[in-house]
């Protein structure tokens, strides 16, 4: 009898340490309302390569003025392709005024 609630207890446990698992993360390619998504056939520039770097290193690479923002936002949505990654980690938001000049959907809130 003790030792069968001990398993439920130890069932409800881990189910709950799984369901902690599946909590969205920003991620490319990934899926739901954190996904960071670039719009399909758009090519990567060579200096994201590697990838794993980049994504440490751009915020820097912006500090020292090796590339502008208004760059990234070409290619970049700021709301899908930096901010919700930003919001994750708890980086500045991204504004670049032109954006909304060929991101529609800026125009829409
Ligand atoms: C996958 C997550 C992710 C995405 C997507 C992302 N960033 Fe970042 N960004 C970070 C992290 C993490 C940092 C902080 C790194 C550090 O401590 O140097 C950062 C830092 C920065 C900084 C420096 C902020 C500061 O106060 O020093 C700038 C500027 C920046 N990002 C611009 C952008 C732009 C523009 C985009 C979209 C084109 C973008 N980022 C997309 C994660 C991301
Ligand atoms: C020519 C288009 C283009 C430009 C310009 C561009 N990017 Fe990207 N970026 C991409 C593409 C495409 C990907 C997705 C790469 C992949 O699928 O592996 C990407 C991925 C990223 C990622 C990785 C996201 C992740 O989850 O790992 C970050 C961060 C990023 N870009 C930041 C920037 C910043 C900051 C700038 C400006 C300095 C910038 N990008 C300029 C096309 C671009």
């Amino acid at each position: 009898m003790r030792k069968a609630s001990y398993l439920i207890i130890i069932i409800v446990v881990m189910t709950e340490l799984l369901a902690c698992q599946q909590v969205q993360k920003p991620e490319l390619k990934g899926e739901g309302p954190l996904a960071v998504t670039v719009v399909r056939g758009t090519t990567t520039p060579e200096y994201h390569a590697p990838a794993e770097t980049w994504r440490v290193s751009h915020g820097q690479a912006l500090n020292r003025g090796d590339f502008t923002q208004r760059e990234c936002v070409l290619c970049h949505n700021p709301e899908t392709g930096c901010n919700q990654c930003h919001k994750y980690v708890g980086t500045p938001r991204i504004s670049v005024p032109e954006a909304s000049l060929y991101w529609v959907s800026l125009n829409n809130k």
